[in-house]
């Protein structure tokens, strides 16, 4: 079938072109040929196409392919040769139809990793933070859907009353309440956790997944730079408040949600409130690895207690995240339908929540359902014990 695709009287029938490649494997033969008028195309034919075709066909007759000579077979592609030139015409036409052709099944192969765990969850609790969206709501939908009473904690608590609704028609568990919680705020943390703990004796499932990415230079309630303050200490002291309970509540699990990003993230002690030098996406990184750091040294201190934490990428979702930086809205925008559903980004995280035995893996981050490499930084105990140091006497909590 191979060769009959290359049967030069079917390339002939793709040939409407009558311009000739100005180019020969053998130098003592090149004829001069017209030059095309489309210099960028022949220089694409040229140097892939036509290799490519050489080693293709060379391989389909069975004939030794050397390395130091990839263009052997050229010669006898050379009546062939102008052919290339429509196959890469049509290859440029065709490419954005085929890649709306195959986007379904690319991201399928990007977003590997389901959680297959079949627990049921009744009689459990669970708190989502940020879960009016985004990975957040498809998190908390799945729990509910287990019979979890699902706890969405928002920073709108109107769009979390909403969402609230929508998760208790779609799954008929009525026990899904929104909260009102802003990350930004160390006091609204502190009225949501102390309502919180009046509320409920129990807590097995804190799933730490709000987030802000690429703010523009900004700080919190309490003067803390927006990345650092939302995305790590406003949930470390969340998690600190309420780890009475989850160790009261034991097995229980505690998720935080970071991202692949934190490989450009670095904690720079000097500069952890961004005054002396800020860039709004090194900003985001590095607030993604103190989330890393923080686990794995939540889960050194709570070894023994039955309380185990995990990190989690999600991959790359398709959600409002990038809200705030117009270039990624636009990239976002551009390539989203390669991107995975929130659905598909809640996997990792409802993995690390409802996996049976996944104790032993206590403190490891996880991408796409599987134990992921980390950073050199997040993988350094001294800085994860140094970032816990000062993220309590940044919060006041007392160190222990
Ligand atoms: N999307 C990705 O490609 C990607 C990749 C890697 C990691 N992640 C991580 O995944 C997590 C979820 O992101 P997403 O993609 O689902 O983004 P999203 O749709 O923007 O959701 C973020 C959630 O965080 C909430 N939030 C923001 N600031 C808050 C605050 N001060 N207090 C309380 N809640 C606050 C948002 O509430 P509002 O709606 O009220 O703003 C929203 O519910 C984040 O931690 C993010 O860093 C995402």
């Amino acid at each position: 079938m191979i060769r009959k695709a290359l049967d030069p009287s079917w390339l002939r029938i793709c040939c409407v072109s009558g311009a000739r490649f100005n180019f020969s494997p053998h130098p003592g033969r090149a004829r001069s040929l017209p030059v095309s008028p489309c210099p960028a195309l022949d220089y694409i034919s040229q140097k892939a196409l036509l290799p490519a075709l050489s080693y293709f066909t060379g391989a389909c007759l069975g004939r030794e392919a050397s390395p130091r000579a990839p263009l052997g077979h050229l010669a006898q592609l050379e009546p062939h040769l102008p052919h290339c030139k429509m196959i890469g015409v049509l290859l440029l036409l065709f490419l954005p139809f085929l890649l709306y052709i195959a986007a379904p099944q690319i991201r399928k192969m990007l977003s590997s990793g389901v959680c297959t765990s079949t627990v049921q969850l009744p009689g459990k609790v669970a708190v989502v933070t940020g879960a009016n969206t985004g990975v957040g709501k498809e998190t908390a939908k799945e729990l509910a859907k287990r019979g979890a009473r699902v706890y969405l904690a928002c920073r709108d608590v109107q769009k979390g009353e909403l969402v609230a609704r929508e998760i208790q028609t779609m799954t008929g568990n009525q026990e899904v309440l929104a909260r009102k919680l802003d990350l930004a705020d160390t006091k609204s943390i502190r009225t949501f956790a102390e309502g919180f703990l009046a509320e409920e004796k129990h807590l097995h499932i804190l799933i730490n997944n709000a987030g802000v990415m690429m703010c523009p230079y900004s700080k919190t309630a309490d003067g803390f730079e927006m990345h650092m303050g939302v995305n790590h200490l406003g949930h470390f002291l969340l998690t600190h408040l309420l780890l009475e309970k989850l160790k009261e509540s034991a097995p229980s699990r505690v998720v935080n949600v970071s991202s692949l990003a934190h490989h450009l993230g670095r904690i720079h002690f000097h500069n952890l409130q961004g005054e002396k030098f800020y860039n709004a996406g090194l900003a985001y990184c590095h607030s993604k690895l103190a989330n890393i750091l923080f686990t794995k040294e939540l889960a050194r201190r709570l070894k023994g207690s039955g309380v185990t934490a995990y990190s989690v990428h999600p991959g790359t979702v398709n959600s409002d995240l990038v809200r705030h930086s117009s270039v990624m809205r636009f990239f976002w925008l551009l390539f989203s339908f390669f991107f995975k559903t929130p659905q598909q980004g809640a996997q990792t995280s409802l993995y690390c929540a409802l996996t049976e035995g996944l104790e032993i893996l206590n403190g490891n981050h996880f991408s796409d359902c599987h134990v992921a490499w980390v950073s050199a930084q997040a993988r350094n105990e001294t800085v994860a014990r140094r970032l816990w140091d000062v993220s309590c006497d940044l919060l006041g909590i007392p160190m222990d």
